[in-house]
């Protein structure tokens, strides 16, 4: 049953569809690069916080590597999935809001972030506490895991994918009288198309000038700071809800965690397999996300 919260985040992920899905992708392991930095930043006997820990496949694939995983989500469902999937005596699961840690100070030795937590904070000020607790509760010496989908990735790639995808898609079930109407607009989606080009040519002049306007024509831009906006735009095929979503730059993801103390140990861009679902697997291939270590002094 849905969890009855006004909270996005909890409407979103406390939907049985989103719970399925990512019981199902906890059984897929770790990504590639998430396996090749975890190997080099988990000891034996560390203390592991998983932060927006979903239905437990960060946890489920690290408990067997440290001395301890502390597993945290703000939605009941997940955490009740994850408990069930993740058999490790280790593992302890906390249902609580990222922006409040409910974990004493310089306490964890690793904090993980992947899979783009941090793109549910919507609100610069919680994005401020939030690097600003996970500062406190790790241990001088440690290490902390963030991937993000970058800014120009979602508004670029993913809306010109998308709304090439649907508007083939309109023509396709256009031709198929009995099939349900998908609600395309075609004009929208033109629209859309033609903003996620302007936007994807960072170099060019006139796109910077107008990156912004082009992001607010872009249907399912939500927000009122640039970076923000709705990512049922993309997943409405699996969750009936709404919630608002943050991409960030390098600038803005560098500026943050060094303003919270942090010393930057690695950033860079990476691909991986998107997992948005209304688009066919053939042109899911370039999520372009950025992926961040940061110590603590
Ligand atoms: C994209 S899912 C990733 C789940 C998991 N890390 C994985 O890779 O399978 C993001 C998770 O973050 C959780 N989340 C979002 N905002 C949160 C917040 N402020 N506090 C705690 N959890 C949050 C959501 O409930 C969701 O389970």
């Amino acid at each position: 049953m849905p969890e009855h919260c006004d909270n996005p985040i909890v409407k979103k992920y406390g939907q049985p569809q989103e719970i399925r899905a990512f019981m199902e992708y906890a059984k897929t392991g770790l990504e590639a690069y998430e396996k090749a930095v975890f190997a080099r930043m988990i000891k034996n006997d560390d203390v592991v916080l998983d932060l927006g820990c979903g239905a437990g496949r960060e946890a489920k694939a690290i408990a067997g590597t440290c001395s301890r995983v502390y597993a945290l989500d703000l939605v009941q469902g997940m955490l009740r999935t994850a408990r069930d999937i993740v058999p490790a005596d280790n593992v302890y699961f906390m249902r609580a809001d990222a922006t409040y840690l409910p974990v004493r100070s310089s306490t964890m030795d690793v904090i993980l972030m992947s899979k783009q937590f941090m793109n549910h904070i919507t609100v610069l000020e919680q994005r401020r506490i939030t690097m600003n607790e996970v500062y406190r509760v790790l241990k001088p010496g440690g290490s902390v895991y963030l991937t993000l989908h970058n800014n120009l990735f979602n508004i670029g790639i993913v809306h010109i994918l998308n709304s090439l995808y649907k508007i083939l898609d309109a023509k396709r079930t256009s031709r198929k009288p009995a099939q349900q109407n998908t609600g395309n607009n075609g004009s929208t989606n033109l629209s859309s198309l033609l903003a996620g080009y302007f936007i994807l040519r960072p170099r060019s002049i006139i796109v910077n000038k107008y990156r912004r306007t082009a992001s607010k024509i872009i249907k399912g831009y939500s927000g009122n700071e640039a970076g923000d906006w709705d990512i049922s735009q993309v997943s409405d095929a699996f969750s009936p809800y709404k919630s608002p979503y943050h991409n960030y730059t390098f600038k803005e993801i560098a500026s943050l965690a060094l303003n919270a103390g942090f010393r930057i140990d690695d950033i860079r861009d990476i691909w991986e397999l998107s997992h948005h679902r209304t688009l066919p697997k053939f042109i899911r291939k370039g999520a372009f996300i950025i992926s961040i270590v940061l110590k603590k002094a």
